[in-house]
């Protein structure tokens, strides 16, 4: 909104800035048009000037500044003009003037209260502008964040669909051999175990998806009672552990069963564990190793994670507790999962009045995850 004054000859700026002043408005006077160009790019709300200001030569690149605004800027330009410019304006440079469009020309010499009106409409005009701008530019974010969530959740349904699809083909696959007799009884068990298994898989993801529904709709609920939290993690452990061994992933535990007491739904918290485990272990090579810790610290229960494995980027670092997200989501990733389990996990712990929080040093540099819950008080 600033009232930039271009008029350099003679005392014209003095005698405009001090009217100005007495309206209680300020001017930034500028000495030639290479400064007010300069001073239009920090911002302007109206510019005043006489039309001596102007020499044939700059007033090309004056008038290029003006043509160069946004669409929604059209910036309001007071020029003072003797008579005799008045009535020849279409011939001379006056006529630029009129191309930038919001012109007021004034004759000279203008009264105070004159000038003081012009500029007053001309602010309110500029302020008109400026909302718009404002308008259009939440428009535009707000659009730009629907088309990434319709993009988020198109992948997500792609994502869906695979990752259903992948254990039935497996259970499809079996049943049918099963029934056609052409397992041998010998290895039926093992049949049976591998449907058991994809079933479970299946059922693990519909159970996401529930919990997701819930939180969406505001159901998500924790039946909590007061109690030491070393069950739920040993009970994630002891659930991940085959999977790690499997990979050679070392587990390294410093877990005290006397941590202290919180207010915790087992079940749950266990859930918010082994999510955070099992992404530790699905995003550590063979050799590496997970060292899990629960102690109290202050007047909270303290859970870490931590893992050698291929760590998290920093562009994606604020991204992993939203849900569907994934730093890697094309279908070709090595890694399975739906998106789902660390923005569960959150929405868990903040239930339970606790944090979890995410670190890493960046890719291959391992990646530490922190839970806390507040103990109970006596
Ligand atoms: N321990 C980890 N190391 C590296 N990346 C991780 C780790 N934990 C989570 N991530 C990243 O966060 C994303 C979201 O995790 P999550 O919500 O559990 O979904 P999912 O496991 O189904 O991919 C993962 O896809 C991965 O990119
Ligand atoms: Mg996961």
């Amino acid at each position: 909104m600033r009232i930039l004054v271009l008029a350099p000859f003679g005392r014209n700026a003095d005698v405009l800035c001090r009217v100005v002043g007495d309206g209680g408005m300020a001017c930034t006077v500028c000495r030639d048009v290479d400064e007010l160009i300069g001073e239009m790019k920090l911002g302007a709300g109206v510019i005043v000037l006489t039309t001596e200001a102007l020499q044939p030569t700059t007033v090309e690149r004056f008038g290029a500044v003006l043509d160069d605004q946004p669409g929604w800027s059209d910036l309001p330009l007071i020029v003072f003009a003797d008579d005799r410019e008045l009535l020849q304006s279409e011939a001379n440079q006056l006529a630029m003037f009129r191309r930038s469009g919001s012109v007021m020309l004034l004759g000279r010499p203008a009264r105070a209260f004159t000038l003081l009106t012009v500029l007053q409409s001309a602010l309110r005009a500029r302020s008109r502008q400026y909302e718009i701008r404002d308008l259009l530019e939440r428009e535009l974010n707000a659009r730009r964040d629907a088309e990434q969530l319709n993009q988020i959740k198109d992948e997500f349904l792609a994502t869906v669909s695979h990752e259903l699809g992948t254990p039935l083909s497996a259970i499809l696959l079996w049943t049918r051999l099963a029934m056609s007799g052409r397992v041998p009884a010998a290895e039926l068990p093992a049949a049976i175990e591998h449907i058991h298994r994809s079933a479970c898989a299946q059922s693990k993801l519909i159970d996401d998806l529930l919990d997701l529904a819930r939180i969406t709709a505001g159901k998500l609920v924790i039946v909590p009672t007061q109690t030491e939290l070393a069950p739920a993690v040993e009970g994630a452990i002891d659930v991940v552990r085959p999977s790690a061994g499997a990979k050679r992933v070392r587990l390294e535990l410093a877990i005290d069963p006397a941590a202290g007491t919180v207010s915790a739904d087992l079940n749950r918290m266990q859930q918010v564990v082994w999510n955070v485990l099992s992404n530790a272990v699905k995003f550590t090579a063979a050799g590496g190793s997970i060292r899990v810790s629960l102690q109290r610290e202050d007047d909270h229960v303290r859970l870490q994670v931590s893992d050698t494995g291929r760590g998290i980027s920093p562009d994606f670092i604020a991204h992993v507790f939203e849900p569907f997200r994934q730093e890697n989501a094309s279908s070709t990733r090595p890694h399975a999962g739906l998106g789902l389990g660390l923005s569960i996990a959150k929405q868990l712990v903040e239930l339970h009045g606790g944090t979890i929080s995410a670190e890493s040093a960046g890719a291959m540099k391992g990646t530490t995850f922190l839970i806390r819950l507040p103990l109970v008080r006596p």
